[in-house]
C-alpha cells in the first residue's frame, strides 16, 4: 500500500477481528517503531507486546479501553525518564508501527485511557521508565466513519501565525 494511503485512510479501529496477525507483520511492525527518529539517537524507548489474553483482559477494564481484549496485541510503550525527549520519541515510534500496520492491512487505535500504575504492576516495569501511551493492533472488524478534522485553513499558517 502507498504510503500517502496509509496515513490518508488511516481510521482508529476499535473492533478486531479474531483473526491472529502474522510474525512477519508483527515484526515490521516493531521495526517501524525501532527505526523511528529519535532525538540524538538516543532510543530511550522500551516497548511491551501484550499477546496473553489474560493481560489483555487487565488492560481492558477502563470505559475508553474495552477493545484491548480483543486486539491481537497491544503495545506499552515505555520512556526513559531520565530523557528529556523520551515522552516525544516513543510516541514517534508508536505513530510509525500505526502506519506501518495500517500499510499492511491491520487496524490500529491509541489508548490513552490506561493507570500508570496498575500497568507498571501489571507488566513488572521499572521505575526508571514511565508508561508513555498504549497503541492495540489488530484486522479491523469495522469501517469507523472519517471523524471531523479541522481543514488546513484552520491550522496551517505560512511565515507567521
Ligand atoms: C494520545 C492518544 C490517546 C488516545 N486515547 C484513546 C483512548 O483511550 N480510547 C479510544 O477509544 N481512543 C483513543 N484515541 C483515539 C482518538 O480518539 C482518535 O485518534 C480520534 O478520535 C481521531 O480519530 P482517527 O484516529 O480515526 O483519526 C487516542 C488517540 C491519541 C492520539
Amino acid at each position: 500500500m502507498p504510503i500517502l494511503d496509509a496515513i490518508f485512510g488511516r481510521r482508529s479501529v476499535r473492533r478486531y477481528k479474531k483473526k491472529p496477525v502474522p510474525r512477519k507483520v508483527l515484526r515490521n511492525v516493531l521495526e517501524a517503531g525501532r527505526l523511528a527518529p529519535t532525538a540524538n539517537n538516543a532510543q530511550p524507548w522500551h516497548f511491551i507486546v501484550v499477546t496473553d489474553p489474560e493481560v489483555k483482559r487487565a488492560l481492558s477494564r477502563g470505559r475508553w479501553n474495552k477493545f484491548i481484549e480483543d486486539s491481537a496485541f497491544t503495545v506499552v510503550g515505555c520512556g526513559e525518564r531520565a530523557s528529556r525527549w523520551s515522552t516525544i520519541d516513543v510516541a514517534i515510534a508508536l505513530e510509525n508501527m500505526v502506519i506501518a500496520a495500517e500499510a499492511q492491512g491491520v487496524g490500529s487505535c491509541w489508548v490513552g485511557d490506561f493507570k500508570e500504575g496498575q500497568v507498571r504492576k501489571l507488566l513488572g516495569i521499572p521505575g526508571n521508565l514511565k508508561v508513555v501511551c498504549l497503541v492495540s493492533f489488530g484486522y479491523p472488524d469495522e469501517k469507523p466513519r472519517a471523524p471531523n478534522k479541522k481543514s488546513l485553513e484552520e491550522i496551517v499558517h505560512y511565515n507567521a501565525f
